[in-house]
C-alpha cells in the first residue's frame, strides 16, 4: 500500500507537482518517500544528462518536510513519486521508491507484492544487473532494461509486467522517450487527462485539483502516457478504446480546526454524522433491505474496524430481526466463498473502498454471479465502482489512521437496516437521534476528566483486556484494536465466556479489564465474568448504564436499548486517544500503519 503519483506534460515543475500530489496520498503509506524527475534544462549544475533521472528519497513522513531541495528547483516535465509502506525490505533510503535500472533512464514506483521476486532477482543478478535495494520492486526496472535490448519501451514494460506474480500496480517513467507507462492487476491507478498533461495517481484525491476527466485503469490494462494516450489490454497488448469519464469530485482537504489531532476532531464529528444518517437515508436503506430480503444468504465482510462493524451487524440482525447474517474477516473470505452463488448478497464495509483484502474476495464473488453492495466513505473508489449498489457514509474525509467516525457511521447504517427489515425504520431513526445526543453528552468536558484519569492509570500496565458478550463482543474487539493501534499497548478483546478457556491465566494483581455491560441479555453473565477476573486480582473498568460492585471504575453510558452498541464505543475511542497522548505518540499516524491498505 502506497501512494503513487506521476506527471508528464508541458509544465516545467513536474517534480514540485509530484511532491504536492504525494502529500495528498500520504495516508496510503508514510514510512518513506521519493521522487524521480527528468531534468529538461537548468541553470543549476546537476550531475546528470537529460536522459537520466535525478532521484531524491527520504525516510519519514512527507508532511513533515518542505520540499526545497535541489530537485524542487529543477525544470522538469516528467516525474514520478511514491510514499511507501514497506512490505519487502526495511524502511531505508535505499529501499524507498523510485527504483532505477542500471542506465538510470528507467524509474519505477510500485504498489503491491511481487511474489516471485527472489527468482527474478537471481536471474537478473546472474545477467549482471546491479541491485541497490532489498525490495521486490527493484526487479522491475532491470527486467524492463533487459527486454529493451530487443524491443521498444512499451512492449518491454508489458513483458516485464507479465512476468510478475501477485497483485501489483507499476508506474514506469522513461527519461529517453519522456513517457510514463502504467500497468495494473490489483492496486488502483487513475489517469487524469489535462489539456497539456497526463497525471497518474493512486486515487482521485491526487488528481481532482487538475482535471475532472479521468480513466480508472482496470485490472490487466496498461496505459502509455506521452504526447498522446494509448490504452492496451494485458497480457497481449491489444489496443483498447480509452473510456474517459467525467467525474464530479473535488477533494476537500480537511484541517484540524481547533483540535490538536484529526483523531479527536473526528471523534467529535460523530453526533452530526449520525444525525445526518438518521434523517437522510430512508430511500437507500429501504432498497438495501429489499435486496437482503430477496437474497438467499447475506454476507458482511470487512477488514479491521470495518470487520468489527460487520460482526456487530450479525449480532444485531440476529437479536432484533431474527435474521442470519454471515460474516467474515475479508482476507479470510477467499477461503469461505465456495458456497456463494447468483442468489448471494455480499455486503462490503470499507471506509476507503480500496482495501485489497476486501476487493479480492469481491472479485471472486462477482465471478460467481453474487450481488455486491458497497458501504464506503469514498465516491469513485474501487469498491464503489465495482458494487451493484452503494451506500455512502458521507462522514467527510477520515484523516486519522484510526477509524472512529466511519465506524459509528457504519453501525448507524446497520441499525437502520435492521429496523427497516422489521418495518420499523421510524424507530431506528429515533434511536439514532438519541444515540447522537448521548454521544454529545459523553463528549462534554466534564465527562472527559474520568477518561483521562483512567488512561493515565492504564499507562502503568503492559496488557489491557476488554470483554463483552453478544453485540458487545464486537465492541471489545474494536476497543482493543483502537488501543493497540494508537497507544502501542497490548490489548486483547475477548468474548466474556472465553476467558475461562485460557486467557484468564494471564490475569494478575492489577491487570486492567474493561467490561462492556449494557442493559441487555448479556448483563448478568458479563458481570459474572468480571467478578471472575476481579477474584484473581484484576482491576475492573465497567462501561455500563449502571454501576456494579464488580467495578473498580465506572464509565456511565446511558441505556439506549438497541442503540447502546454505538454509544459504548465512544469511551474506548477517547481512552485510546488520551493513552496515546499520555505516551507522547502521534495518534493520527501510528507507526507501521497506513490509512488505506492496498497490499495483501
Ligand atoms: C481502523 O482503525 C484501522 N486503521 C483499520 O483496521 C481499518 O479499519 C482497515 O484497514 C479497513 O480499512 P477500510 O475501512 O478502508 O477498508
Ligand atoms: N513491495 C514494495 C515495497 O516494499 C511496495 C510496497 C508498497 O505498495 O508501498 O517497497
Amino acid at each position: 500500500m502506497c501512494g503513487i503519483f506521476g506527471y508528464v506534460g508541458k509544465k516545467n515543475n513536474a517534480s514540485q507537482i509530484t511532491f504536492e500530489g504525494l502529500k495528498l496520498l500520504e495516508y496510503r503509506g508514510y514510512d518513506s518517500w521519493g521522487i524521480a524527475a527528468k531534468v529538461e534544462s537548468s541553470k543549476f549544475k546537476v550531475q546528470s544528462s537529460s536522459s537520466k533521472f535525478i532521484v531524491e528519497k527520504h525516510i519519514g513522513k512527507i508532511g513533515d518536510i518542505n520540499f526545497n531541495s535541489q530537485l524542487s528547483t529543477l525544470n522538469s516535465q516528467l516525474s514520478i513519486g511514491h510514499t511507501r509502506w514497506a512490505t519487502h525490505g526495511g524502511v531505508t533510503v535505499e529501499n524507498a521508491h523510485p527504483h532505477l535500472d542500471c542506465t538510470k533512464s528507467i524509474a519505477v514506483v510500485h504498489n503491491g507484492i511481487i511474489e516471485n521476486f527472489q527468482e527474478l532477482k537471481e536471474e537478473l543478478s546472474q545477467k549482471g544487473h546491479k541491485f541497490l535495494s532489498g525490495t521486490d520492486t527493484e526487479v522491475v526496472p532491470h527486467l524492463i532494461e533487459g527486454f529493451q535490448k530487443k524491443e521498444g519501451f512499451a512492449s518491454s514494460v508489458k513483458d516485464a509486467f507479465n512476468k510478475l506474480k501477485g497483485l501489483n500496480a507499476i508506474v514506469v517513467a522513461n527519461a529517453k522517450s519522456s513517457e510514463i507507462i502504467a500497468a495494473k492487476n490489483g492496486s488502483p491507478l487513475v489517469v487524469g487527462i489535462d489539456k497539456n498533461a497526463f497525471i497518474i495517481a493512486s486515487d482521485l484525491i491526487g488528481i481532482s485539483d487538475y482535471t475532472n476527466r479521468v480513466i480508472f485503469l482496470k485490472d490487466n490494462q496498461m496505459v502509455i502516457l506521452g504526447k498522446k494516450i494509448k490504452l492496451l489490454s494485458l497480457p497481449k497488448g491489444n489496443r483498447l478504446k480509452e473510456n474517459i469519464e467525467k467525474i464530479n469530485f473535488k477533494f476537500e482537504k480537511s484541517n484540524k480546526g481547533n483540535f490538536e489531532h484529526f483523531m479527536i476532531k473526528e471523534i467529535y464529528e460523530q453526533p452530526g454524522i449520525i444525525r445526518n444518517i438518521a434523517k437522510n437515508y430512508s430511500g437507500k436503506i429501504k432498497k438495501l433491505s429489499k435486496l437482503m430480503e430477496k437474497a438467499k444468504g447475506t454476507f458482511f465482510i470487512g477488514a479491521g474496524t470495518a470487520y468489527n462493524a460487520a460482526l456487530a451487524g450479525a449480532y444485531l440482525f440476529s437479536r432484533v430481526s431474527k435474521k442470519h447474517i454471515n460474516t467474515s474477516v475479508a482476507s479470510e473470505f477467499n477461503y469461505l466463498e465456495h458456497f456463494l452463488n447468483r442468489e448471494s448478497l455480499v455486503i462490503a464495509l470499507s471506509q476507503s473502498g480500496e482495501t485489497i483484502d476486501v476487493i479480492e474476495p469481491l472479485n471472486r464473488a462477482k465471478k460467481r454471479g453474487s450481488k455486491i453492495v458497497g458501504i464506503t466513505n469514498a465516491v469513485g473508489s474501487s469498491i464503489y465502482r465495482m458494487a451493484d449498489f452503494n451506500i455512502l457514509l458521507n462522514a467527510g474525509t477520515e484523516t486519522a489512521v484510526a477509524s472512529t467516525k466511519t465506524y459509528t457511521a457504519k453501525l448507524s447504517i446497520i441499525l437502520l437496516l435492521v429496523f427497516s427489515i422489521i418495518n420499523k425504520l421510524k424507530d431506528g431513526k429515533e434511536t439514532l437521534l438519541k444515540v447522537s445526543d448521548e454521544i454529545e453528552r459523553l463528549l462534554k468536558k466534564e465527562n472527559l476528566k474520568k477518561i483521562k484519569d483512567i488512561s493515565r492509570s492504564l499507562n502503568n500496565s503492559d496488557t489491557i483486556y476488554i470483554i463483552g458478550r453478544g453485540v458487545s463482543y464486537s465492541s471489545a474487539l474494536e476497543g482493543a484494536l483502537k488501543i493497540k493501534e494508537v497507544s502501542y499497548k497490548y490489548c486483547e478483546g475477548l468474548a466474556g465466556g472465553e476467558l475461562k478457556h485460557g486467557p484468564i491465566a494471564l490475569i494478575q494483581k492489577g491487570s486492567p479489564c474493561i467490561v462492556f455491560a449494557p442493559n441487555d441479555e448479556t448483563y448478568e453473565s458479563i458481570i459474572s465474568n468480571a467478578i471472575e477476573v476481579k477474584s484473581r486480582g484484576g482491576m475492573i473498568i465497567g462501561v455500563s448504564p449502571k454501576n456494579s460492585k464488580a467495578f473498580d471504575e465506572w464509565i456511565k453510558v446511558e441505556d439506549l436499548s438497541d442503540g447502546t452498541f454505538i454509544t459504548q464505543i465512544i469511551p474506548l475511542q477517547l481512552l485510546s486517544y488520551y493513552l496515546a497522548i499520555e505516551r507522547g505518540l502521534d495518534p493520527d499516524k501510528p507507526r507501521n500503519l497506513a490509512k488505506s491498505v492496498t497490499v495483501k
